[in-house]
């Protein structure tokens, strides 16, 4: 090591923090912090001791106290962010379970009246018109049953939240008063910054899973899912197989895999990298469709 390069440890009192260990690492002028969690071994407070008996000037430990906070805001701000997310895909799904506000009875006067397959509450899911692909007319929705010639939302992808609110609170869709400002930020941290281009993970065509692999799959679904949907995909009962749903609708098996299910217990994948989705897809797909 030169001169130019060296390791400290700092133990930080902050007025409402529990203790925090801090490994910092210099190089050329540039300091690296690594955070270490109060529960830290006695091998790590030993080395604290030393460093500080050493002595570290006043102002390094203030200029490190100020990155310590920006690297607590910062974190704080993602793993925020990573829930927001997750709930505006529930809300996505269907916001009238995820708030416990009444079904709305009436179907919505956006969904066109060419299409008398679908009516009442189901109408008013964003899902129903714009995809679980957020394609809309340009995807799963093209044709079937919730065919509407309503445009999807990949545009947005990027785009600042605002846009995304007034829309939502338009007269087209006539949501305002029915969400709270929460919901409707989390609506809008999913359409700009939670899609997944899911043309590049399932095939349009034969709809299985791109580039996936089962037996990692396996393994995830075995030891995250199966507690609750079986090894076999079954459970619970009054919901279609994993199997069968992954076949056929595996858009709305990846959205409900990184998000969750409105109203239930389960579990949101979205923090984990997507490949362990597109390989938890991939098993399901070979599950029994009956
Ligand atoms: C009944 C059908 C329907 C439902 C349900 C619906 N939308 Fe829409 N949405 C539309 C239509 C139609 C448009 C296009 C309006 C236009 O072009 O003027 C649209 C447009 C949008 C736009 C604007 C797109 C753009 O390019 O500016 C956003 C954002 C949007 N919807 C979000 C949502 C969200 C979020 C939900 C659920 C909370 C939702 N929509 C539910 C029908 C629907
Ligand atoms: C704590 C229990 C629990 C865990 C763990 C869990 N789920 Fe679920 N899941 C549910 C419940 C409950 C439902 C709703 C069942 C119903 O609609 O009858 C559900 C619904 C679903 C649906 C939608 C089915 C439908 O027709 O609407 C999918 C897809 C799904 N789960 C996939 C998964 C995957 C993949 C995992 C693992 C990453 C997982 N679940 C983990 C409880 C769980």
């Amino acid at each position: 090591m030169t001169d130019s390069q060296n390791f400290g440890f700092l133990k930080l009192h902050m007025p409402g923090f529990s203790d925090n260990l801090m490994l910092t690492y210099s190089k050329n002028g540039i300091t690296f912090l690594y955070l270490f969690h109060p529960a830290s071994s006695g091998v790590v407070s030993q080395v604290v001791k030393d460093t500080l008996t050493r002595g570290i000037s006043m102002y390094r430990i203030t200029l490190k106290i100020l990155a310590v906070s920006f690297v607590f805001i910062t974190f704080n701000a993602y793993a925020e962010q990573a829930s927001s997310i997750a709930r505006g895909g529930q809300l996505f799904d269907k916001w009238f379970e995820v708030i416990d506000a009444p079904k709305p009875e009436n179907t919505h006067s956006a969904w066109p009246a060419s299409n008398t397959k679908k009516k009442g509450n189901v109408t008013h899911r964003c899902k129903s018109c714009h995809g679980w692909d957020l394609m809309g007319k340009d995807g799963a929705y093209a044709s079937g049953s919730y065919k509407t010639g309503i445009k999807g939302l990949r545009h947005l992808e990027g785009k600042s939240n605002d846009k995304v609110i007034a829309a939502m609170k338009d007269e087209t869709h006539g949501y305002a008063g029915k969400m709270s400002d929460q919901d409707f930020e989390d609506l809008a941290n999913f359409v700009t910054k939670g899609q997944v281009d899911m043309n590049k993970i399932i095939d349009r065509n034969t709809k299985l899973a791109i580039g996936g692999n089962a037996d990692k799959g396996a393994a995830y679904y075995n030891t995250v899912c199966a507690g609750c949907h079986d090894k076999n995909g079954k459970e619970p009962k009054g919901m279609p197989p994993l199997g069968k749903l992954s076949n056929k609708n595996p858009w709305e098996v990846v959205h409900k895999t990184l998000n969750g299910q409105p109203d239930e217990d389960m579990p949101a994948m979205r923090a984990f990298d997507l490949q362990v989705t597109v390989d938890i897809l991939t098993h399901l797909q070979t599950l029994p469709k009956e």
